[in-house]
């Protein structure tokens, strides 16, 4: 595969965008905070099939973390990356500073409602998709890309995007694609390094409750004895829950039983200091 190119401001992205749009090209980002791994080179594949080019953003967002999390400690592996998305034949990768992203006096964010503020992910992490959604907003107007590519392992981070790139008429297409898992079912993700080999044994106990209830919900078993059991499964193996929900797969409104319309299973777990997510459709 070609070399691939390495633009850190948006005048240099947005010139080879405009050379690929001019010759009628379509291209598609997709977004990452790097520490990559075979789920993103997934996504990758995805976008190359919509898309004759190919560019992987590469930039630990700072507004999406709260002064507790993990910004510090984030996984940053720039070369391993840029080799990964050689070998796949991605064109380019964005990789800014964060000056590029967030020059001085920077004093705008986006002010999110619907799928942000469902009682999920935004009930533990207040601050966390204004944050991604004010740097994916930017990340699509500075690379005019035609489409973007997003895992549903962050299913509330899809819906948020995808609301967000319609209701302010991003002019982009949000391509969802589906988790991508290890052979044990644990669902791919840069923060799965951090767990030790013990909490690594009992990760993939998430999936499987999921699974477990997803048949329960087809089968039109009680939906609230059912959800309650699954939780307690997770907490009596040692994670500390945040959630386990049955939720509306579009709205992520809650829903009292199958009649309710498509129903997606979303958890978030913490083992040690490791935060996992995952979710799954009945
Ligand atoms: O899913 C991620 O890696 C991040 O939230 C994203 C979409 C790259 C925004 O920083």
């Amino acid at each position: 595969m070609g070399q691939v190119a390495v633009f850190e401001s948006v005048k240099a992205m947005r010139a080879a965008v405009a050379g690929w749009h001019a010759a009628g090209e379509k291209v598609a980002l997709v977004p990452t905070m790097g520490a990559l791994h075979q789920g993103h080179i997934a996504l990758v594949t995805e976008a190359q099939k919509h898309a004759k080019h190919v560019i992987v953003s590469i930039f630990v967002n700072p507004t999406q973390f709260a002064p507790h999390e993990d910004f510090k400690k984030y996984p940053r592996t720039f070369e391993g990356d840029r080799a990964q998305l050689e070998a796949v034949g991605a064109d380019a990768i964005f990789f800014p500073p964060v000056e590029e992203m967030y020059p001085p006096g920077f004093a705008t964010r986006i002010l999110l409602l619907g799928p942000a503020a469902v009682g999920l992910d935004d009930r533990f992490r207040p601050t966390h998709f204004e944050g991604v959604a004010t740097v994916c907003c930017k990340l699509f107007t500075q690379s005019r890309a035609d489409l973007a590519v997003f895992g549903e392992k962050d299913y509330q981070q899809l819906k948020v995007v995808t609301r967000m790139a319609a209701d302010l008429d991003l002019g982009i297409e949000i391509v969802p694609l589906a988790t991508f898992r290890e052979p044990d079912g644990l669902a791919m993700s840069s923060r799965n390094r951090y767990l030790s080999p013990e909490e690594r044994a009992l990760a993939p106990l998430l999936h499987r409750v999921m699974q477990a209830l997803a048949a329960r919900l087809r089968n039109r078993d009680d939906l609230f004895r059912a959800v309650g059991e699954a939780q307690s499964e997770i907490i009596t193996a040692g994670f500390e829950l945040d959630y386990l929900e049955a939720r509306h797969a579009e709205t992520l409104a809650p829903v009292t039983s199958l009649a309710d319309g498509p129903i997606r299973i979303l958890v978030a777990a913490r083992l040690g200091a490791t935060r996992l997510i995952d979710n799954i459709a009945v």
